[in-house]
């Protein structure tokens, strides 16, 4: 658990937030994770970890660490939420802790629809290393990804 000032908070998941969780999952993305996917995640012990303030969750990470590289898989604000400056600070949390725990390199895909995502990882310094065609399920047949990439300084740590 990680006190960020102003009231925010960032915990990992608890099983008995996932009901929580998956309802702004829900009303974030067209085609959002299922429930099962987020339990998945939770019980491999991958990086899952939430922004709350108070009760009220105001968004979350996912992330993937495999040796020396950390893979973003959701990164998610609350829509009643959104250009408050905290996807860019789930954003860094996670950076945080990917480098702290001895990361090189930090991957991400981004749909090719999602320029606000393009645009919050780019800020951090993300530059585009592929393009994977169909890689996304979509409303109406598959939508390409993006990959991007950063590389990780090695001197920051965090104790999430
Ligand atoms: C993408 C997402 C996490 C951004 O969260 P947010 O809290 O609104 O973003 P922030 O307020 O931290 O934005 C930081 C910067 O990112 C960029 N940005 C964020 N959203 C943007 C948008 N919709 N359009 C253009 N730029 C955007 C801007 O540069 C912004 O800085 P500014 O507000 O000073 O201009 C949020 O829109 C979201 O949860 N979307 C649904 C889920 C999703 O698409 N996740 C990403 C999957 S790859």
């Amino acid at each position: 658990m990680r006190s960020l000032g102003n009231g925010l908070v960032l915990k990992p998941f608890a099983k008995s937030d996932l009901d929580t969780i998956h309802a702004v999952e829900r009303r974030a993305y067209a085609v959002p994770w299922s429930y099962g996917v987020f339990y998945d995640c939770l019980i491999a012990r991958y990086d899952c970890q939430a922004l709350w303030r108070g009760e009220q969750l105001l968004g979350y990470f996912v992330g993937q660490r495999v040796l020396d590289e950390a893979h973003l898989l959701n990164l998610c604000v609350d829509p009643d939420c959104h250009r408050q400056g905290l996807g860019e600070l789930l954003l860094q949390e996670w950076l945080l802790l990917a480098s702290g725990s001895g990361c090189k390199k930090a991957l991400l895909e981004v749909r090719v629809s999602n320029v606000g995502a393009q645009t919050l990882y780019r800020k951090a310094g993300f530059q585009q290393i592929g393009y994977r065609k169909g890689y996304y399920p979509a409303l109406e047949g598959r939508e390409d990804g993006i990959v991007m990439a950063l590389a990780l300084p090695q001197a920051l740590s965090a104790s999430v």
